[in-house]
């Protein structure tokens, strides 16, 4: 994919990681982000995980540093106005990313593709926001973006058979697999995962075990890389917030109403690893 330009909306943690993997495949990358920290951050948390690889011998130090060279950061959408692609990865809110897709329509090429990483929110919403819905499309990365190998493709209503085949294209050029899904909230991914975490929080919530206990018997019982109170944390409390949100009012269904102690926990600025505290403490 030499020579084509990837544009990355939000450097939090899944827009750092999408940098990373772009970079890595030879697309030149415009980060961009409202924070200037973030994209400081941002830069510094893709140079660590880079070095690392070098470290374990998995590129090369010349590698890493044609990867760096290939990101550029900024505070300016119009830097991507020429971009091939543009994926969206800010805050889990649908207001303000109508607010961003319709400015991205404006400003980026018009055969460009309009891709979100949403977790949970309507493609097809996004789409009808802009111009050219039919190359508006969800393309979900998951969390350590570096290490996971799924992205889950979502098609919205309008979304195109070209836009889909170019997405999928592009998802295996990074050395992922696409799995296709249908633009119903929470796709397949986050309606399975995030009612599991919401139930273990429940079971914390009620005083069934300790979050040790709850994270120990998923671990040891179920074979889960981390305990669902673990990986919420990880994930972030205020997107497992709005996930949840999109589930119950998306379906109606009171099955998938945030436990309070989440809603607790998210208005008190316990957000999880981001911000150094959660169910669990970080150094
Ligand atoms: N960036 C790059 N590489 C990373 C990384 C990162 N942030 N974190 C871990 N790695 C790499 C390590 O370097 C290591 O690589 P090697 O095997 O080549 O040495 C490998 O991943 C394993 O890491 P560790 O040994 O440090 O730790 P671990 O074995 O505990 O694995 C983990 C860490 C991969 C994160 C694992 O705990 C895990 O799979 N957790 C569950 C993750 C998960 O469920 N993600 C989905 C979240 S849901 C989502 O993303 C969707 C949504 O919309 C919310
Ligand atoms: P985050 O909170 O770590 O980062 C969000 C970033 O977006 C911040 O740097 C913020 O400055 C920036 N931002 C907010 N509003 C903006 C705007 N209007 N314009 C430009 N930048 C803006 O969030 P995250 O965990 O990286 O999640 C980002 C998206 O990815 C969300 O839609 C989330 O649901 C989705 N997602 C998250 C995970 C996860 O595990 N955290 C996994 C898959 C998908």
């Amino acid at each position: 994919m030499e020579n084509r330009k990837a544009m990355v909306i939000g450097t939090g943690q899944m827009g750092a990681g999408i940098a990373q993997v772009l970079a890595s495949a030879s697309y030149n990358v415009v980060l961009y982000d409202l924070d200037t920290q973030a994209l400081q951050k941002g830069i510094s948390k893709i140079e660590t995980s880079l070095k690392k690889a070098v470290q374990k011998e998995k590129i090369k130090e010349c590698e890493m540093n044609e990867t760096l060279a290939r990101i550029q950061d900024t505070t300016s959408l119009s830097n991507g106005d020429d971009a091939d692609i543009v994926i969206e990865a800010i805050v889990e809110n649908l207001e303000v990313k109508k607010e961003v897709f319709k400015k991205l329509d404006q400003i980026v090429k018009k055969e460009a593709i309009l891709a979100s990483n949403t977790s949970a929110l309507s493609i097809t919403e996004l789409g009808s926001v802009t111009k050219r819905p039919e190359k508006v499309i969800g393309m979900h990365f998951m969390n350590p973006v570096p290490v996971m190998k799924l992205v889950e493709v979502i098609r919205g209503l309008s979304t195109s058979e070209e836009t889909y085949k170019e997405i999928k294209s592009i998802t295996e050029s990074l050395g992922k697999v696409p799995v296709l899904v249908k633009d119903f909230p929470g796709f397949v991914s986050n309606r399975i995962l995030m009612p599991m975490i919401n139930e273990a929080i429940y079971a914390l919530y009620e005083g069934i075990a300790s979050k040790e206990a709850i994270d120990e018997v998923m671990k040891l019982g179920m074979n889960h890389p981390m305990g669902p109170l673990q990986l919420a944390d990880f994930i972030g409390l205020d997107t497992c917030l709005f996930i949840m949100e999109v589930l119950h009012e998306g379906f109606g269904d009171d099955k998938y109403r945030p436990c309070p102690l989440l809603k607790q926990y998210v208005k008190g600025g316990y957000l999880g690893h981001k911000v150094k505290r959660g169910f669990y403490e970080y150094e």
